[in-house]
């Protein structure tokens, strides 16, 4: 197995053993063994959200105090780069002052595609617009796998993804996780939610009632409206009435199923709120979850041991590295 990734942008950046491995650590690290972090080090932590967050960043914050870890809150509305710094030049700032890894969220799609070659810093994306997602994901996966009794007894079980599948990070991070474990996924809402491509061992079902009589749980979405053009939110009038999510829809199949959502959920459209009020709602499992999963993803991070970060600034031109000798 490769070392742990420095930038990890997407589920992508990490191997079959890479998230075996955090599974296994969140377990030891949730049953209150200590973090492993290298001797002699302090660890520091920074966050820098661009686009709001509750669950994300409090999260990494809970995850890097459990850790021993210390908790730089990166205010970008009151920093350089509103001077025009760039974001590359802020990043290594923070690894100079002596920032192991910076929690970065934004609302611009493959933002932290630039930096894969020469990592300012370590980097974990805390979501970046529709892109990807990849510790909601894993913390979706620890959860949907402890639910059900652990990885084996995932293996040919179906989730449903509901609603605003197009415009979500998490759809796209979680259809990039879950077939690897042998989980069916369906993706389910109305049509202009729908990618047209659908992702390599992912079906469509088109009706919320055809997605309950399939599936062994249910991960509902937020309607993104922030990501919207008028467009799409003319067509929407009816999207509680058609898509939102009721136990009268589970009595018609005579059937209840665990239901997941990411958060923030907007209770009375996605969903009503006598399930959130209830035992099938795994949303405070899958945030108490968090912590370990983001600890376990921080300690693999902090331990790869790649020297590189920021070295390529040290570098100067061989032609002039040449001339410089000869002189
Ligand atoms: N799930 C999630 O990303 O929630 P926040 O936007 O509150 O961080």
């Amino acid at each position: 197995m490769s070392a742990f990734p420095s930038i990890l942008e997407g589920i992508k950046d990490l191997e079959l053993g890479h998230i075996k491995a955090l599974l296994r650590r969140t377990n030891d690290l949730k049953s209150g063994q200590p973090p492993r972090l290298p001797l002699q080090k302090t660890l520091a932590v920074a966050t820098s959200f661009l686009e709001n967050s509750t669950r994300t960043k409090l999260s990494f914050a809970m995850a890097i105090m459990r850790i021993g870890g210390y908790h730089i809150d990166f205010h970008a509305e009151s920093s350089s780069l509103k001077k025009g710094e760039s974001l590359e030049q802020t990043l290594l700032t923070l690894k100079y002052q002596g920032v192991d890894i910076c929690i970065i969220r934004t609302n611009e799609s493959h933002l932290l595609d630039q930096f894969r070659e020469y990592p300012p810093i370590k980097i974990i994306n805390g979501g970046d617009g529709i892109n990807q997602h990849p510790t909601q994901a894993l913390l979706d996966l620890y959860t949907l796998q402890d639910h059900f009794g652990g990885l084996k007894n995932i293996k040919g079980k179906t989730i449903s993804i509901v609603g605003d599948c197009i415009h979500s990070r998490v759809t796209h991070s979680l259809t990039d996780l879950l077939p690897q474990f042998g989980v069916n996924v369906l993706l389910c809402g109305p049509d202009f939610f729908i990618p047209e491509e659908m992702p390599a061992g992912v079906n469509r079902v088109t009706s919320l009632d055809e997605a309950i009589e399939q599936s062994d749980a249910i991960y509902l979405l937020r309607v993104q409206t922030e990501r919207h053009d008028k467009s799409i939110s003319d067509k929407l009038k009816n999207y509680q009435q058609e898509w939102g999510l009721t136990f009268d829809r589970f009595r018609k199949h005579s059937k209840v199923l665990p239901v997941f959502h990411p958060g923030p959920a907007n209770i009375g459209i996605e969903v009503e709120q006598d399930i959130v009020n209830s035992e099938i709602w795994m949303a405070h499992k899958q945030v108490q979850n968090s912590v370990f999963v983001r600890m376990a993803i921080i300690e693999a991070m902090i331990n790869n041991e790649d020297h590189h970060i920021g070295s390529q600034y040290k570098k100067i031109p061989g032609d002039i590295s040449e001339r410089i000798r000869n002189t």
